[in-house]
């Protein structure tokens, strides 16, 4: 049994938020940066796990993307989402994924929050600065990121 986790973050939480996740799923796992390797063969995988980090609201547009062209193949797989946020809003989750794969999805969680500002674009540091949001953090919630993995574990048991 094989799963995908693919992900986009801009300032690296949300990729370290996956590569705990891929450290605790059994079976094989490959793990995407979708900005920088996209998937094409999403035939191969059981489960693919798809995680963004929210930005003014949002899921990146590159992985809104992703999951548009790719929808009606996602939705044959066991399903998994998770945001990464500084605000844990039930939205961000509700408002941006497409309704089949909310109904779909055995995972809809939040990995909880860190900001690297060394890494933003100028502007972006900027707007976080006048906000008084530019601090840098990593508060990762590591009890999700283990339900999660146990969700994900107790299908491919069932399975094999
Ligand atoms: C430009 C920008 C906008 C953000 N907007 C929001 C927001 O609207 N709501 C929120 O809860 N967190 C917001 N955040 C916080 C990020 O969602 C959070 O820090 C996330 O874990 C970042 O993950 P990353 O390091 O993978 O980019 C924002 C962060 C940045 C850099």
């Amino acid at each position: 049994m094989k799963s995908a986790v693919i992900y986009y973050g801009k300032t690296g939480f949300t990729g370290k938020c996956a590569d705990v996740l891929k450290s605790k799923l059994n079976g094989e796992v490959d793990i995407y940066n979708i900005n920088s390797s996209i998937p094409t063969d999403l035939e191969k995988y059981d489960t693919i796990i798809i995680g963004s980090g929210i930005y003014i609201g949002k899921i990146h547009p590159k992985i809104k993307k992703f999951i548009e062209s790719n929808l009606s193949k996602i939705l044959k797989k066991n399903i998994g989402i998770f945001i990464t946020s500084g605000e844990n809003r039930a939205e961000y989750i509700s408002k941006n994924f497409p309704k089949d794969i909310l109904d779909k999805a055995i995972i809809k969680e939040h990995f909880g929050a860190g900001l690297d500002s060394k890494k933003l674009p100028f502007m972006e540091k900027l707007l976080l600065k006048i906000i008084g949001k530019c601090r840098d953090f990593c508060e990762m919630d590591s009890d999700a990121i283990e339900r999660t993995a146990k969700a994900v574990n107790s299908i491919k048991r069932s399975c094999s």
